[in-house]
């Protein structure tokens, strides 16, 4: 965990007064909304279909059971008691009144978190490998870079009002966990020949309305290069970015527009002239970070205890085991997966007192870490395998060990109707459906790794243009319909899905769903050969011939 000082302690108290006193104004009218809107998004503060919506960073994924336990705080008193936690390592409180706000933030601010720069056209929440540090074969652990990089991009002056939003990723691992070649920049951290280390640094990623995966422009930059380099790419980006049409803003457009290799260009010329400059990262700026990140205290245990053997002996366990765990870089260690999916409920939501279980679990088996990613499930990060039996029991007590986690119902979906003022149409309740038809987890689990992912627009926010099967509500004629895409990828072989046919209602959406997956099961290769690639192998054509005959 990163260890915060006195400087980030009294910035956050400091910046909460002030929307404390910009709340106060809005309520005795002496700002009106269109007045209070540019404050108020200055704080992570939307204004959703209902009521407003705080959403609240979580840097590279990484939270405290002490500032999980805060939050479970705030969804109960200030909220429903609930919170959601969503694609981009935020948590969105759904339901705050105006006039709590401040208290919200307030307590919040206590525990080191905010709502700042999770909206407006600045550089957002870096996001990471919810595995950082815990995962064997990292290159190093991701989060001191988006952590040199928060710092570095936190109001920021010359990139607070950028053509659009900008969002930064980085991966450490040879399997990318943070979908970095759909970020406006993706950084993947390696080692060269000589054993320097260094980024891959892609560019022109991203979802929303006109979909791209990023462009390399740099197979490597030396690490202690990044904010000269990403500065070089913010400066040409701010300097030609469009900034006459919302919809062409985005870095991806520009990079599209004049190509990849004169955008490179460009940063490297741009670059050349400041990499010698304050930006370069000296030794002792990077161990002083890095110095800040604080490891757990791991013992020298086994991999096989006596208590992990005989709970293997329970199938549930087994099951549970199998699905949510994975290995550690230190022997003796795992890395567990929370599934915030049980059948048939809002995917990503947490309950106030899910929060409280999940805090006292990390507190008790876990130094503490909880973590966040980006497929809306937690993880704890560090747990001894002797003390996974208990850990199993202790979750499933509270409804937390639905063994889906990358299943056919581990399924990302946006907010959807439900809550959000741009939705076209539901993306929760069509999520919650899909997961009812497969609710037989050995159904599930026969037909393996499957990512569904559901947006209610064409923002994307669903990521379902990187679904396995991607799912996007459209409106036609005032109704709700449905868009579906095949084969999808978010990893680091990262593709969007190809359009599948024309869009169903609403009702057929469960139905179409379980024919292509029937049609997978039939078509596949081997049973090991995972649905995104068996769509690689044949394309979408014999899953549009079956599923268009049977509607
Ligand atoms: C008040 C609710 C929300 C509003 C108004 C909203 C608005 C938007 C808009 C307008 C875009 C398109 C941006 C663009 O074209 O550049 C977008 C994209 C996105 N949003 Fe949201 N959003 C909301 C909630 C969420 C939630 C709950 C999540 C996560 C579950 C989320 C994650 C994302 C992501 C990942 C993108 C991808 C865009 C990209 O890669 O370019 N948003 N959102
Ligand atoms: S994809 Fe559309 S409907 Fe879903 S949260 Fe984003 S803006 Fe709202």
């Amino acid at each position: 965990m990163y260890v915060y000082d006195e400087f980030d302690r009294t910035f956050l108290a400091e910046r909460v007064a002030e929307f404390r006193d910009q709340v106060t104004r809005r309520l005795d009218g002496a700002l009106n909304e269109d007045e209070f809107k540019p404050l108020r998004l200055m704080n992570g503060v939307y204004l959703q279909l209902h009521a407003y919506m705080l959403r609240v960073a979580i840097p590279y994924g990484t939270l405290s059971a002490h500032q999980l336990r805060r939050m479970a705080h705030v969804a109960r008193v200030y909220d429903r008691g609930y919170g959601h936690f969503t694609t981009r390592q935020n948590i969105q409180f759904n339901w705050i009144k105006l006039d709590n706000l401040p208290d919200a933030m307030a307590e919040l601010a206590e525990v080191g978190v905010h709502g700042i720069q999770t909206s407006g056209n600045c550089i957002r929440n870096v996001t990471t490998d919810q595995w950082a540090g815990a995962v064997p074969g990292e290159f190093d652990d991701p989060r001191i870079w988006a952590e040199i990089l928060r710092q570095y991009s936190t109001l920021h002056p010359e990139f607070t009002y950028l053509p659009r939003k900008f969002k930064i990723a980085i991966t450490a691992a040879g399997h990318d966990r943070a979908a970095i070649k759909v970020h406006d920049v993706g950084l993947r951290l390696h080692r060269n020949d000589v054993g320097e280390l260094g980024f891959e640094v892609l560019v022109g990623g991203g979802l929303g309305r006109t979909p791209f995966v990023g462009k390399s422009i740099r197979p490597f930059l030396p690490a202690r290069e990044l904010l000269s380099y990403i500065e070089a790419i913010m400066r040409v980006y701010n300097q030609y970015g469009r900034r006459d049409n919302i919809y062409k803003a985005r870095i991806k457009i520009l990079v599209h527009e004049i190509g990849a290799e004169a955008f490179a260009e460009a940063v490297e010329a741009e670059w050349e002239a400041i990499r010698d400059g304050a930006l370069h990262l000296s030794d002792e700026m990077i161990a002083d970070i890095r110095s800040r990140f604080v490891y757990p205290a791991y013992e020298a245990l086994e991999d096989e205890p006596a208590e992990f053997v005989a709970a293997m002996g329970d199938p549930r366990f087994a099951t549970w085991f199998a699905n949510s765990v994975h290995a550690h870089k230190v022997p003796g260690y795992s890395i567990v997966t929370i599934s915030l999916k049980p059948v048939g409920a809002p995917p990503g939501d947490a309950t106030a007192d899910q929060m409280d279980t999940i805090a006292d679990l990390a507190d008790a088996y876990a130094f503490g870490e909880i973590r966040v990613g980006h497929e809306q499930n937690l993880c704890l990060p560090s747990v001894a395998r002797r003390d996974l039996p208990e850990l199993w029991r202790r979750l499933d007590a509270a409804g937390l060990a639905t063994p889906n986690v990358n299943l056919v119902n581990d399924i990302i979906a946006c907010p959807g109707l439900d809550y959000c003022a741009l939705a076209n149409a539901r993306a929760i309740p069509v999520a919650q459906e899909i997961a009812k038809r497969f609710a037989d987890l050995d159904k599930a689990r026969g037909i393996g790794r499957l990512h569904i992912n559901i947006s209610g627009c064409i923002n994307a926010c669903g990521h379902h243009h990187v679904g396995h099967i991607g799912i996007l509500g459209v409106e036609k004629n005032g109704q709700e319909f449905y868009q579906i895409t095949l084969g999808g990828r978010a990893d680091e072989q990262a593709q969007l899905g190809t359009l599948l046919g024309p869009a169903v209602s609403y009702d057929q959406v469960p139905g179409l769903v379980e024919d292509v997956v029937a049609t997978y099961m039939e078509l596949r290769a081997t049973p090991q050969e995972l649905f995104v690639d068996t769509v690689a192998r044949l394309g979408v054509e014999p899953f549009k011939e079956r599923v268009y005959a049977a509607h």
